[in-house]
């Protein structure tokens, strides 16, 4: 791989390796599996109902169980699940827990994609099976991208007297943030912690990927809650200046090229958006 195109690679490797996985010891010590029992019903078609939810609750739980029941996609996932179940024993209640425990650390701590983008991606596509969905998800992986994490929008709920689960320590307030320009874990965590000086598996690190947890769970709500108030007005997810500028109007659309994806170029490459024309 060329140095020019990559050199971005030295900075971000050189910050050593990050996984944000420090926080999931419960997943070792999962009990065996219970024996299958005889099925009875064939499974519920997709999508799956959904009733409005309180994105702020669902969000202080989101960053109890990223504590309490292994790591950030399974957090984000399970509170919207619990959520849903009492009144839809067929669909979501047909759901275990820890079912996204693999996604923690950017899957199995491989550094890809952000746990909290992960199980906000599957929620959306479950309860919305037309592009709408998609878009939905393009959103909410731009929130990701481009917001400065962690919010410390949790702070407020603290304000409000609000004290998480036994168990769960407390929120630290008003930490650093970072805007990661991208959706991976890696990218995303390494940025933070060049930013914060933090460790990974540190009590700060803990604490920052718990907060994006309360911070997607609670997005994702609000795009679910706005969605299904007015189906017909999906706004379109503005992308990134560099995918619109390279790819859905530039050179990289081409047939047969390549598949770029829909992250920002320049979190990886180094040429300017009219490198071509220099
Ligand atoms: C997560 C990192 C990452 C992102 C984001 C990314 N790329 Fe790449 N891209 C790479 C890597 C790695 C290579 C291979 C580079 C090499 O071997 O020198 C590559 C290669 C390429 C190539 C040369 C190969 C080809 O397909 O012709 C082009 C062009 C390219 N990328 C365009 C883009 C565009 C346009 C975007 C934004 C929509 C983008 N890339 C986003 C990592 C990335």
């Amino acid at each position: 791989m060329s140095e020019e195109m990559m050199s971005r690679r030295n900075f971000l490797g050189g910050v050593g390796a990050v996984l944000g996985l420090a926080a999931v010891p419960l997943l070792a010590s999962a009990a065996a599996p219970a024996t299958a029992a005889a099925v009875t019903t064939a499974p519920v078609a997709l999508p799956w109902p959904y009733t409005h939810l309180d994105a702020e609750t669902i969000g202080r739980r989101a960053y109890e169980l990223y504590y309490l029941q292994g790591g950030c996609a399974e957090a984000t996932w399970y509170p919207i699940i619990e959520a849903l179940s009492a009144d839809n024993p067929t669909t979501w209640g047909t759901l275990p827990k820890k079912m996204f425990g693999f996604g923690g650390g950017g899957v199995n701590a491989w550094g890809t994609l952000c746990g909290t983008c992960n199980g906000s991606a599957a929620i959306i596509k479950m309860v919305i099976q037309t592009a709408a969905g998609g878009t939905l998800i393009d959103n909410d992986f731009q929130f990701y991208s481009e917001t400065p994490l962690p919010t410390n929008g949790i702070d407020k709920a603290v304000r409000a007297g609000w004290t998480p689960a036994a168990g769960v320590p407390a929120p630290i307030p008003n930490v650093p943030t970072s805007t990661a320009h991208s959706p991976l874990c890696h990218v995303s965590l390494t940025q933070w912690m060049a930013t914060t000086g933090a460790t990974d598996g540190s009590a700060q690190q803990r604490d920052r990927c718990a907060k994006a947890c309360y911070d997607m769970a609670k997005h994702t709500v609000e795009l679910l809650n706005d969605y299904f108030a007015t189906p017909s007005v999906t706004d379109s997810a503005a992308l990134d200046a560099t995918y619109v500028g390279c790819v859905t109007s530039g050179c990289h659309s081409k047939a047969g090229m390549a598949e770029h994806g829909k992250m920002a170029c320049d979190s990886c490459h180094d040429e300017p958006v009219d490198h071509a024309t220099h």
